[in-house]
């Protein structure tokens, strides 16, 4: 992929700049009163749920090419029951996206991730009301839906989880509680809906969603990474700047990290910066 190699703290070193720029070139005639260009709700709360969806759609892929598909290959395990003492293995790709979900609603972000669809695996991710009738169009249009949950009082943002990968398929078609068989790639498997409270955000606000999200992913990566230290019978892989696709590999939550921020934020910040 032909992306830039950034990471947020260069993104908000690039927004600082901008500010800074902004400020001092006389296009700002006036402080006005006390708020300051980066006080102001520059971004609506559809730009940061697509802005935080993109993260997670390289995050999400990464994990299953790159984690959890050329893992098995090396005969690493990864299963729902992941978590369990007799089990040795690492979380699903939907459970690691329940991981990052959990992590974020620990935190002091009011941002809601969930994973459903309209044939789950797991019952829990059944959609239901005006997500279930919403997702029938996604599934037609593989375009997202924007709009406002009246009875959760949430702005929400729902978009296509494709079966990008041969992995997805195999697994949900075979698994013993799908309850269908014939998923092919490229089908909408389901979406991910993304809520929060406000209609806008600041340019803080909007990092310190994003920044909810990635601390999400390094959580969940970290509580696989201490779930092998306790493997009593497997091969634990080694662990540092080498991936899955080399050999008994995982990369640390750095690299890890790190690798998705390349992937990710040039999108992110054409955002940043284009959006006024
Ligand atoms: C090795 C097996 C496996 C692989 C690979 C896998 N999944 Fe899943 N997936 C599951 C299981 C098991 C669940 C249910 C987890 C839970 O919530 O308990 C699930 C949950 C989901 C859900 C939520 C709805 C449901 O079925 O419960 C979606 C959507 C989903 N997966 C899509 C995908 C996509 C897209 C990929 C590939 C990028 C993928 N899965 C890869 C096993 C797998």
């Amino acid at each position: 992929m032909k992306k830039l190699n950034n990471s947020p703290l260069l993104i908000v070193m690039i927004l600082f700049i901008s500010l800074l720029i902004l400020n001092s070139c006389g296009g700002v005639p006036e402080e006005k009163g006390e708020t300051s260009a980066a006080e102001d709700n520059v971004f609506s709360v559809d730009e940061v749920l697509e802005m935080v969806s993109k993260e997670n759609d390289v995050t999400r892929t990464l994990y299953t090419k790159a984690i959890v598909g050329k893992g098995m290959l090396q005969g690493m395990k990864f299963d729902e029951d992941w978590r369990k003492d007799d089990v040795e293995a690492g979380p699903l790709p939907a459970l690691f996206l329940r991981g990052v979900a959990t992590s974020i609603k620990k935190g002091p972000v009011p941002l809601g991730l969930y994973l459903g669809s309209d044939f789950p695996v797991n019952k829990a991710n059944k959609f239901e009301g005006q997500q279930a009738e919403l997702f029938k169009d996604i599934k037609e249009t593989q375009e997202p839906k924007f709009f406002y949950d009246e009875s959760q009082e949430l702005h929400t943002a729902m978009f296509a989880d494709l079966a990008s990968a041969q992995a997805c398929v195999t697994c949900h078609n075979d698994h013993p509680q799908t309850t269908k068989t014939d998923w092919k790639l490229g089908d909408v498997m389901g979406a991910t809906t993304w809520q929060y409270p406000k209609d806008s955000l600041t340019y803080s606000g909007a990092i310190e969603v994003l920044n909810a999200y990635s601390k999400g992913t390094v959580d969940i990566y970290m509580e696989y990474l201490d779930e092998i230290a306790a493997f009593k019978s497997s091969e634990k892989p080694v662990i540092g700047d080498k991936w899955p696709s080399e050999g008994n590999y995982l990369p640390s939550p750095e690299v890890f990290l790190d690798s998705v921020r390349k992937l990710s934020s040039y999108d992110t910040m054409k955002t940043l910066i284009a959006s006024k």
